[in-house]
């Protein structure tokens, strides 16, 4: 650990063009539980899979359902940056990271200081109307009880990307641009298994792609330099 640790930090001192692609491990030690550990919220127990829950077919048909699961287990109040958050907010204001790109939802990196953070699966911090568009604040959808409604009639949605439906292109592109260009990748708390955001790190044509996840990912292989230990901690001290 103690040799991985200073391999990354004389990476990190040599590059100014670092990108980092993350997922929900680094929120975990926010106290933001992950989809896909054994704690994760896909091995809670709903009355349907998260993933069917999460998806635009599902919203449409019970948005009573969606809103309960949004609110008990989406929101979650009071958390702060971890450390990761906060190193990453710190390197970019150091001229060495160029973008967070980031399947989370929840608004960290932006608290953290971040200011390029591309959200590929959007955030729970915004919302808007489903059916003219209309942009409202948050609150309306990640307080109280029941179906946000709009001044139109239509249902009040989060500005996040559900299951069956596509990623923002320019968003998609700006990241593959980053990623492509990038010195150092660093992919850090992600399972690697939700495409197509984890098809975009195929993009990466360097040779420093560092891997950070508690457990094993199908990128292991490719990976330059892997640290099987928590992501707030490896930051800290790089
Ligand atoms: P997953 O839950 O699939 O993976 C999180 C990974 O982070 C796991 O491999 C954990 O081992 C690891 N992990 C947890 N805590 C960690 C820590 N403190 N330090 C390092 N690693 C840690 O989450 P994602 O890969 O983000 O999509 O999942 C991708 C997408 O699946 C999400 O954006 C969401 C979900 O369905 C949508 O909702 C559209």
């Amino acid at each position: 650990m103690e040799d991985k640790i200073a391999q990354l930090k004389e990476m990190i001192a040599d590059s100014d063009n670092i990108v980092f692609f993350g997922g929900a491990g680094v929120s975990t030690e926010s106290g933001i539980p992950d989809f896909r550990s054994v704690d994760g919220l896909y091995n809670q127990k709903w009355k349907y899979p998260p993933e069917t829950i999460l998806s635009r077919s599902f919203f449409e048909r019970d948005p009573a359902e969606y809103y309960r699961f949004h609110r008990e287990k989406l929101v979650i109040d009071g958390v702060k940056p971890n450390r990761a958050h906060l190193r990453l907010a710190q390197l970019e204001q150091e001229g060495k990271l160029k973008a967070v790109i980031t399947q989370n939802i929840d608004g960290l990196h932006q608290a953290a200081g971040s200011k390029n953070v591309l959200e590929l699966h959007g955030s729970i911090l915004r919302a808007y109307c489903s059916r003219c568009r209309k942009p409202y604040p948050a609150e309306i959808i990640n307080k109280g009880s029941g179906v946000p409604r709009c001044s139109c009639g239509g249902v009040i949605r989060p500005d996040i990307v559900l299951y069956e439906e596509p990623l923002d292109n320019d968003i998609v592109r700006s990241a593959i641009s980053y990623i492509r260009n990038a010195d150092i990748l660093i992919i850090g708390g992600t399972s690697l298994n939700v495409y197509p955001a984890a098809g975009l790190i195929n993009y990466y044509r360097g040779k420093k792609l560092v891997l950070i996840n508690l457990s094993e990912t199908p990128y292991d292989s490719y990976a330059d330099l892997i640290i099987h230990e928590k992501i707030g901690e490896v930051f800290s001290r790089v």
